[in-house]
């Protein structure tokens, strides 16, 4: 039995991690009202030109935003010829007006949540990853306020792996009110595919984790945002693949599956038994389980009995995936428990670099063993590899490599797993 004495000491552990694991609202979903990029964009706030000191942040996150952030064109992208096409496919009146698309490409709240300096067409502005500004624009600049009083008042906490995962998925991904289903994609629209640190780069960063933000904000490597990441991603995914929300016809939602097992030529004879696939044989549609196998190697050299679970579980997914949706919904919910186990073991958990070059060994054997024929995981693995040796210091070393490995991956419509598993070799 607890002394209370020890109650007291346990609860006092558990606070810093009642903070973090709760999960925040998502911008899109929150109560505040957005205020507009045109808020935030004075060059004394975040519109410098170039890198200031006078505050901790770089203050030129704006012009990093408009000038190479992808999000910054979001709405725009809605007005393009590949739009309009996608629009008018899917009985659309139009694309930059349709929710359907404007949940994802620009800061859809509701007309009552926006400021007066809101404009739909900044698209994924500030707020749409930070939060509706209202409670926190005053004393985010005065200082007034700790950084967890703003959260407090609505800044979404961005800086947290878990909750960044759950903020980008929501639209690279998707959540259970918007999603890019096969009618969306077979009406024009790109796959979409994602890995939170390698994303969290390409975005680009308008941030710098130097000696001062990590005095603010903890600092995560890039294996424990890849981690964190893929967590969630097949939390999402189990719970996608359950939901009872995509019934419809004589077929399950199709963007559930590996795209090329259903799109690639006749004459293209490319079948080979795959292990993760439990062995459900030739002729069937693939589950896309790129994040689960991903985990496997992540999990692997921490816990390998959560590794085999996860192999054995995966199996057991892709049988059921044959037979019934209840045989789905149950091993769905094997599988999630041991993606529970997997969050609580990796909660702020440093990872030594022997721990990762191991999962490194890891990701060469499951290519060596054939698990990369489906595009999907190839370009996880990749994009994995390269984060991983980010992590180690080796990337500049290993670049003639990798610069292998990224051409193998290039083209998803020309993917030949073979190439993909010589350029391995050289790891
Ligand atoms: C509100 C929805 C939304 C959120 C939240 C979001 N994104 Fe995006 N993201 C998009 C859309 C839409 C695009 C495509 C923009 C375009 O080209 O029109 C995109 C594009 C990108 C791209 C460019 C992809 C490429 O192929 O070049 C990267 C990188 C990216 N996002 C990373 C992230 C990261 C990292 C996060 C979380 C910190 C995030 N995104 C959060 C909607 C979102
Ligand atoms: C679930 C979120 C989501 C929904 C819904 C969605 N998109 Fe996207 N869209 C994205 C993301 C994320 C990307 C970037 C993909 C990448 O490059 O990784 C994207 C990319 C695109 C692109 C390619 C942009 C480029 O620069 O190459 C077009 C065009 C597009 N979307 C149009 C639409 C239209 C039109 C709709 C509505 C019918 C729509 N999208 C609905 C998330 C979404
Ligand atoms: C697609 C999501 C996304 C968008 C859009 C976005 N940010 Fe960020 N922002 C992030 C992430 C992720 C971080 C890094 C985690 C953190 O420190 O909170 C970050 C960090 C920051 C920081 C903190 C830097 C530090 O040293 O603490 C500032 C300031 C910031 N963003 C301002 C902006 C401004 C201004 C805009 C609009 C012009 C913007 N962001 C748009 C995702 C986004
Ligand atoms: C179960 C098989 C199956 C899977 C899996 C599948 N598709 Fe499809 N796809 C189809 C069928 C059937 C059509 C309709 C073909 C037609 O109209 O000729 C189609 C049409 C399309 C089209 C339109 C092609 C055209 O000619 O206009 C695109 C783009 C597309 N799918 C993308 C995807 C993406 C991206 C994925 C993975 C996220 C995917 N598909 C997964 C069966 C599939």
């Amino acid at each position: 039995m607890k002394t209370l004495r020890s109650l007291a000491l346990g609860l006092i552990a558990a606070l810093p991690m009642l903070a973090t694991a709760q999960q925040a609202p998502l911008p899109q979903d929150d109560n505040y009202k957005h205020q507009g990029v045109a808020s935030c964009a004075s060059s004394f706030c975040h519109g410098a030109l170039n890198e200031k000191s006078t505050y901790t942040v770089l203050q030129n996150e704006y012009i990093t935003w408009t000038r190479h952030d992808r999000h910054a064109k979001a709405y725009n992208t809605l007005l393009t010829d590949e739009s309009k096409r996608i629009a008018a496919n899917l009985g659309l009146k139009n694309a930059h007006t349709a929710d359907m698309c404007l949940d994802c490409h620009a800061d859809n709240v509701q007309d009552s949540q926006r400021g007066v300096l809101f404009d739909i067409s900044d698209g994924v502005g500030c707020e749409a990853c930070h939060g509706g500004a209202e409670k926190w624009i005053g004393t985010h600049i005065t200082g007034s306020a700790s950084h967890s009083d703003n959260i407090a008042a609505g800044l979404y906490p961005t800086e947290v792996p878990e909750q960044r995962a759950e903020l980008c998925l929501s639209c690279h991904y998707g959540t259970k009110d918007k999603f890019a289903t096969h009618k969306i994609m077979g009406a024009g629209h790109p796959r979409i595919g994602f890995e939170l640190d390698t994303f969290g780069a390409l975005q680009p960063a308008h941030y710098k984790v130097d000696d001062d933000y990590g005095q603010r904000k903890a600092v995560n490597s890039h294996v424990q945002t890849w981690g964190a990441g893929l967590v969630v991603a097949a939390e999402k995914t189990l719970s996608t693949i359950a939901s009872p929300r995509f019934k419809g016809g004589l077929f399950p939602e199709l963007s559930l599956f590996d795209c090329h097992s259903c799109h690639h030529p006749m004459d293209d004879k490319r079948y080979a038994p795959r292990p993760q696939t439990g062995g459900i044989g030739p002729g069937q549609v693939r589950l896309n389980d790129s994040t689960f196998m991903m985990l496997r190697a992540f999990i692997e050299p921490v816990s390998p009995s959560d590794a085999k679970a996860l192999l054995n579980q995966t199996q057991k997914l892709h049988q059921a995936s044959t037979r019934s949706m209840s045989a789905v919904i149950s091993a769905s919910s094997q599988l999630q428990g041991t993606l529970k186990r997997i969050a609580d073991r990796i909660k702020d958990k440093p990872f030594s670099n022997s721990e990762k070059q191991a999962m490194l060994r890891q990701l060469v054997k499951l290519g060596q063993q054939g698990e990369y024929r489906d595009y999907v995981a190839a370009e996880q693995a990749v994009m994995a590899i390269d984060l991983l040796l980010l992590d180690l210091g080796q990337r500049s070393a290993n670049k003639a490599k990798l610069d292998k490995l990224y051409a193998a991956v290039e083209n998803e419509n020309r993917f030949r797993h073979s190439t993909l598993r010589q350029a391995l070799r050289a790891f």
